[in-house]
């Protein structure tokens, strides 16, 4: 008799944690920039950060990635230390600077989308076949196909930053960190990108951790906000999201507006 096989991990997969960050302090140049962070995010969240300007938000995900080393404490990505073999492939970074590239690239959408498949593993274990289907993919999943030989440099804003995108999503990354992608593109872009993100985590089971300037876009969005400011002031869900003043209280701050950059309605 044929015996019907019962996939006893499915139901853990999705409590299955991403990111696990314990008592994270980090210095720039001797400063103390972050200070006892202490964060874990699970597959299919979606979490903004935010924070005023010069707060560690980039700092933070600097840490995540590697680039910066932790004074104190760890960071943890599915159970790796950063920048550890097992974790090629699996972290797609878009950054605000990737969205502003030179005017003078030229370099169509594919071109880029495929440069996101280059990395050590793909190299040596992809045959030219996944890769284009990853590329294929990718472009599928912010809707860019149609642009697929359009050179960068005449893409609109939103274009632009979906084709950044897509790149990170060729690699097959799991889970997305982006450092102000709203910024540059305007409203119907900057919605139709929330939207993209909010479907990558529901449909594809992506995890993503957003920074972003724009607080009503990001929490209209993400699942869980992160006020952050050296510390983590406030971690829980978008809806429980304090207002200015009670965030100023929470600080111990008076006239939080003249130190809060976070637009409560943008243009
Ligand atoms: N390369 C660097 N060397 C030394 N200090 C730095 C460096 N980059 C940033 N800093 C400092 O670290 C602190 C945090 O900077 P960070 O870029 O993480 O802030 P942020 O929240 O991303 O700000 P923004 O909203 O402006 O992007 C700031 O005080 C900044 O001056
Ligand atoms: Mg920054």
């Amino acid at each position: 008799m044929e015996q019907i096989q019962i996939d006893v991990n499915t139901s853990s997969t999705e409590e299955k944690t991403v990111l696990d960050i314990k008592d994270l302090s980090v210095s720039r140049s001797g400063k103390l920039v972050l200070e006892d962070i202490n964060l874990k995010i699970k597959s299919g969240e979606f979490v903004g950060i935010v924070g005023p300007n010069g707060s560690g938000k980039s700092t933070l995900m600097l840490s995540i990635l590697g680039i910066l080393k932790a004074q104190n404490g760890s960071v943890s990505i599915y159970g790796s230390p950063p920048m550890s073999r097992t974790l090629i492939g699996k972290i797609g970074w878009v950054s605000q600077a990737a969205a502003n590239m030179k005017k003078d690239i030229r370099i169509t959408v594919e071109e880029l989308v495929k440069l996101g498949t280059i990395n050590a593993k793909n190299m040596f274990f992809r045959s030219r076949k996944d890769q284009s289907a990853a590329v294929e993919n990718a472009m599928r999943m912010v809707g860019i196909e149609e642009l697929r030989s359009t050179d960068i440099s005449k893409l609109s804003g939103g274009q632009k930053q979906r084709a950044v995108i897509a790149r990170a999503l060729a690699s097959n990354a799991d889970f997305i960190l982006l450092d102000e992608p709203l910024v540059g593109i305007d409203r119907n872009s900057r919605n139709s990108l929330l939207k993209l993100l909010d479907n990558l985590c529901h449909d594809e089971g992506k995890t993503i951790m957003m920074v972003s300037h724009d607080l009503a876009a990001i929490r209209q969005t993400a699942h869980r906000m992160i006020f952050l400011e050296q510390k983590i002031w406030f971690d829980g869900s978008s809806e429980k999201f304090p207002d200015l003043n009670e965030l100023a209280n929470l600080r111990g701050i008076q006239h939080v507006h003249k130190h809060v950059n976070c637009k409560e309605e943008e243009e």
